[in-house]
């Protein structure tokens, strides 16, 4: 007993902590799963958002999570603008059907969304106003009728500022407007699933 008191109250025990402990926490971490570590959670209407995150979830691996609403939007495309339109004005948060379990082993979330109203859509907000986002490397990807991701990567950067956020990935989706619905199939696949190869080498995760 007074041998390991010794050892301990030594600095040379104080050393061994220090070398052990890290090992131990990184064996943890090795661990864990791709699909512990890497959530994808995606917000989608009629499915090119979809489509992204599953080129991703091929790339990389990980746990995929389509964010429900409590309430969904009408099917009718004029209508729910007018009403995402009153939401973004009002600050609504649309409550949600979907819960993360184990939210806190996850190290990487995937945020993918459609541009809508030039914003981030209002249930993407709701989700990130309910969870923690400090430790978190947060890499948001996006699908819009071609005007961009409007605010919607800045809203992101602001709502987990706690977080370590990555170079997000912007891409023409569809243009329900006119008609224009799932539009990832054949060519197009292929040509976004390039750029996806070539986002995820740019921030080191191919
Ligand atoms: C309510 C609503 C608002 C939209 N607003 C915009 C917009 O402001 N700018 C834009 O480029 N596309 C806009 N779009 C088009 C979507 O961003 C685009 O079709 C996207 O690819 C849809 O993704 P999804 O198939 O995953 O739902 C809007 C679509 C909806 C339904």
């Amino acid at each position: 007993m007074f041998v390991i008191k010794k050892f301990i109250s030594s600095g040379l025990g104080l050393l061994l902590a220090m070398v052990l402990f890290p090992i131990y926490f990184s064996g943890q971490l090795q661990a864990q799963s791709v699909e512990e570590k890497i959530l994808i959670v995606y917000l989608t209407r009629t499915k090119n958002t979809k489509a992204i995150a599953e080129i991703i979830h091929n790339e990389i691996g990980g746990t995929m999570v389509a964010l429900q609403l409590e309430n969904p939007y009408p099917d009718d495309y004029q209508t729910t603008v007018k009403q995402v339109a009153e939401e973004n004005e009002s600050g609504f948060l649309p409550p949600l059907k979907t819960k993360i379990e184990n939210f806190n082993s996850y190290k990487i979330v995937f945020l993918g969304f459609p541009t809508w109203g030039m914003q981030l859509p209002p249930p993407m907000k709701s989700f990130l106003q309910e969870y923690d986002w400090s430790e978190k490397i947060i890499i948001p990807f996006n699908t819009h009728a071609g005007y961009g991701a409007g605010s919607s990567f800045e809203t992101v950067a602001k709502m987990c500022s706690d977080g370590k956020l990555l170079e997000g990935f912007s891409i023409k989706g569809g243009i329900e407007r006119d008609g224009v619905l799932f539009v990832f199939e054949g060519k197009k696949a292929q040509e976004a699933k390039e750029k996806v190869v070539e986002w995820l080498k740019k921030i080191d995760l191919l």
